[in-house]
């Protein structure tokens, strides 16, 4: 059984209709950048929880939580309407293995997200141990629209503090945006434009993969870059690919 722990709103900005970040204070226990915990309300008399990537690293206070709405979805459309004070349920212990401990030694690490699928990694990238470890940091935030490109001031403060070690590519699918990319991650893999245009080799002896978002998005990434002689990683049988599916 879950220990669930009672937290308080303390911010809930909307970035768009459906896109939302919720600040959140709670006393909860330690948990590694990277990691999901669960977030639950009590819904018609009965406790509806959904995994969410930790946004803010451990270190950070209030909790953060950055999501969509999905169509007709049950927690994400009630999260949304929460205001400053009310009460929101957390898991006091956090999961999951999408974290910098997992990754195997290498030199660079590619980390690539559609969505709220950029939380865990500004979670990792707002903490030390990624500047301490890789010698190139990379970051592709991939959107439909542009009004779906969020953080990016947080982004570029990093960008300004990690000059030379911090790479990052914003991907906007569904307009035509300057200074991004247009179309999907997935083309950019298969052609190796992204790399072309970064400047960066992407290979199998140096480089790691980190892929988080729409599961269509890993399925496919996975299928491209396995072509290209990456393989997932497992601890028994390492490899250069791990991921996060959301749905
Ligand atoms: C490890 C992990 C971490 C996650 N972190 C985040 C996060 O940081 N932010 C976030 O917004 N979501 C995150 N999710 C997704 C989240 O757990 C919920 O699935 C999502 O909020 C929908 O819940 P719901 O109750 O509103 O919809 P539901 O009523 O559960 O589902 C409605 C339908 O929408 C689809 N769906 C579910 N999630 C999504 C989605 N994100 N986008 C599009 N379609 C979806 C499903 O196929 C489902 O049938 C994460 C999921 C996992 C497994
Ligand atoms: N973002 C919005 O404006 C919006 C609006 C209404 C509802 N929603 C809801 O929110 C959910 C999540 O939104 P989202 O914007 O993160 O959706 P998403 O469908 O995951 O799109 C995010 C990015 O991933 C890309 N992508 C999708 N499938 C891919 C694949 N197989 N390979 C490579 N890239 C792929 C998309 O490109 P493409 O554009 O080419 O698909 C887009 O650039 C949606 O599924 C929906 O339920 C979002």
């Amino acid at each position: 059984m879950p220990q669930w722990v009672e937290g308080k709103i303390a911010e809930n900005i909307h970035w768009t209709d459906n896109l939302f970040t919720l600040k959140i204070d709670a006393d909860i226990d330690k948990f590694a950048a990277g990691q999901f915990t669960s977030v639950a309300l009590d819904i018609d008399g009965e406790r509806i929880a959904r995994p969410y990537s930790f946004l803010n690293s451990p270190d950070q206070r209030p909790l953060e939580f950055f999501f969509y709405t999905a169509i007709e979805g049950k927690l994400s459309n009630a999260l949304i309407k929460l205001k400053v004070g009310d009460s929101v349920w957390i898991k006091k212990q956090a999961n999951g293995f999408f974290v910098l401990n997992e990754i195997p030694p290498c030199k660079d690490i590619w980390m690539l997200g559609t969505g709220t699928g950029i939380a865990p990694y500004l979670s990792i990238l707002n903490a030390p141990a990624v500047w301490e470890r890789f010698e190139k940091v990379v970051l592709i935030q991939a959107v439909r629209t542009q009004a779906d490109l969020r953080y990016q001031e947080l982004i570029t403060n990093l960008e300004n503090r990690f000059e030379d070690q911090f790479f990052f590519q914003a991907f906007v699918s569904r307009e035509n945006i300057e200074g991004t990319f247009h179309g999907r991650i997935t083309a950019s893999l298969e052609d190796q434009s992204l790399e072309k245009h970064l400047g960066l080799d992407l290979n199998v002896e140096n480089s790691h993969i980190m892929l988080c978002g729409n599961p269509e998005m890993v399925k496919d990434s996975v299928e491209i870059l396995k072509r290209r002689g990456f393989s997932k990683h497992r601890r028994r049988k390492p490899g250069q690919i791990t991921v996060e599916n959301y749905w």
